[in-house]
């Protein structure tokens, strides 16, 4: 069901440092940071030529990834995104697996303009998963 891996998050406590870092250290190519004020976030991807790699850090008073970073004040993976032709049947499957999709269980349009949802970690090998329709 799960297509490519689209990208991989990472919360991050300072944008500008870690974007430097994948720029000048590890010479990828990174976007100008990204406020989407809708998830709480700013992102700046760092465009890898098989994937993506999600730098986030918290926007506004009730970010999602603000609880994150308390708890990993270096940062860390926050999330795994995987590709779906189909949100509706995979979210379908998934629940008559047993599987916990967040929130109420509808698609939000996500950073990239496509409907994603997200897995609870404790079905997935403690990974808090998003699946995005391409
Ligand atoms: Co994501």
């Amino acid at each position: 069901m799960i297509g490519r891996l689209n990208h991989v998050a990472i919360a991050v406590p300072d944008l500008a440092a870690a974007t430097r870092m994948y720029r000048d250290v590890l010479g990828a190519k990174v976007s100008e940071p990204l406020p989407v004020p809708e998830h709480g976030v700013t992102v700046v991807f760092v465009n890898l030529p098989n994937t993506k790699v999600e730098l986030l850090h918290p926007l506004g008073e009730k970010s999602p990834i603000a609880g994150f970073l308390e708890k990993n004040t270096s940062g860390g993976i926050h999330h795994v995104c995987y590709e779906v032709d189909d949100i509706l049947a995979a979210r379908d499957k998934l629940v008559k697996e047993g599987a916990r999709v967040l929130g109420d269980g509808q698609p939000k349009i996500g950073a990239h303009g496509k409907p994603v949802l997200f897995l609870h970690p404790k079905d997935f090998c403690g990974t808090l998963v998003e699946i995005e329709q391409v």
